[in-house]
């Protein structure tokens, strides 16, 4: 089959899967409005003039009416005119950083690539007003506020998540928050934020491969060779976000509960959480200097119990 015959056929596909998936969701959970997404979402603590890096699983909030683009007018609704929101609208060929690095010929372009990282994120994409950062496998879309200083000058970063990209200068902002609707504290990009920073310093080497540079294009077609550094692939399969680490997602839900940080709610039907973004980074600091990570084994753990 011709390239374009085969796209088509497959994209025919997909859209009858999602739409029997969206049957499916409709048919088994309670429907849920927009007015009661920003009403949980303010009951939660979000309030106007928040900086929120979003990370979210759509159907753990029940049967959304209007879909993904209902929730991303909530979270408007809930920031209002002076908020900024953040969702992460990674593109990344093979599904980690190495995978991308090893594609051949693989040129990331701002202006036609899509996102591997949710309904959500591609909803957020296709909504208006919305920035988004040049970079090869962590892309970030932005809308509000600060959204054009946030994802200026990600492409220019040194890595990944150092100076200059967008994690690095949410840090900068007030009312900034790390917020999770439906996911647990797996699949959370934040706290590479503290391993950038270390470097060398940081409790252990997260990556085993010297860094790179992909190529980008950006608004106007212009090309940026992007600096990026895999990641450890062993050390990958014992991080907070394989699925063999329960013990490790309960264990820094409780931590940071206990801190004082994690404020929990409902939003829809999903179990939902937002963290300070500069005590988050703060306390990711402390617990590092006691030998927890985000890649702390079972035994580490136990040497450092709960209160
Ligand atoms: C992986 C992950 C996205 C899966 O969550 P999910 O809810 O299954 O997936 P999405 O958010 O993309 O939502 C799609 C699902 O919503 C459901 N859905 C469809 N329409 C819906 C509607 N109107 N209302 C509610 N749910 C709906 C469907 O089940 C659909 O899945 P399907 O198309 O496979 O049937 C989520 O668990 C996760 O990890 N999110 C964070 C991702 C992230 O930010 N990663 C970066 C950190 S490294």
């Amino acid at each position: 089959m011709l390239k374009p015959a085969r796209q088509l056929a497959r994209a025919v596909l997909e859209k009858l899967r999602r739409r029997q998936g969206a049957r499916a969701v409709r048919q088994a959970r309670r429907p849920v409005s927009r007015a009661e997404l920003t009403a949980g979402l303010e009951r939660l603590g979000i309030l106007p003039g928040d900086v929120l890096f979003v990370h979210s699983s759509l159907k753990s909030l029940g049967y959304v009416e209007g879909g993904a683009a209902t929730v991303v007018r909530a979270l408007q609704d809930a920031v209002g005119p002076g908020g900024t929101l953040l969702l992460p609208a990674y593109y990344m060929p093979g599904g980690s950083i190495r995978a991308a690095c090893e594609q051949d010929g693989y040129v990331f372009d701002v202006r036609h690539h899509g996102t591997h990282m949710g309904r959500l994120p591609e909803a957020f994409l296709a909504s208006a007003g919305i920035r988004r950062s040049i970079h090869p496998t962590h892309s970030v879309a932005a809308w509000g506020r600060h959204a054009a200083w946030l994802t200026a000058a990600h492409h220019l970063a040194p890595s990944v998540f150092g100076q200059g990209s967008p994690w690095q200068r949410l840090l900068a902002l007030d009312q900034a928050k790390v917020l999770g609707l439906g996911v647990s504290m797996g699949p959370i990009t934040f706290y590479h934020v503290l391993e950038d920073a270390l470097g060398a310093a940081f409790p252990l080497p997260v990556w085993d491969a010297p860094a790179r540079s992909l190529p980008c294009l950006d608004l106007a077609g212009q090309r940026h060779e992007v600096p990026l550094r895999p990641f450890c692939a062993a050390l990958a399969q014992q991080r907070i976000d394989h699925r063999s680490r329960d013990d490790l997602r309960a264990y820094f839900a409780t931590e940071f509960t206990q801190a004082g940080l994690l404020h929990a709610g409902q939003v829809g039907e999903a179990a939902s959480w937002w963290i300070p973004a500069h005590a988050f980074y703060a306390h990711l600091e402390r617990l590092a200097a006691q030998g927890i990570t985000i890649y702390a084994t079972p035994e580490q753990l136990a040497a450092r119990p709960l209160a």
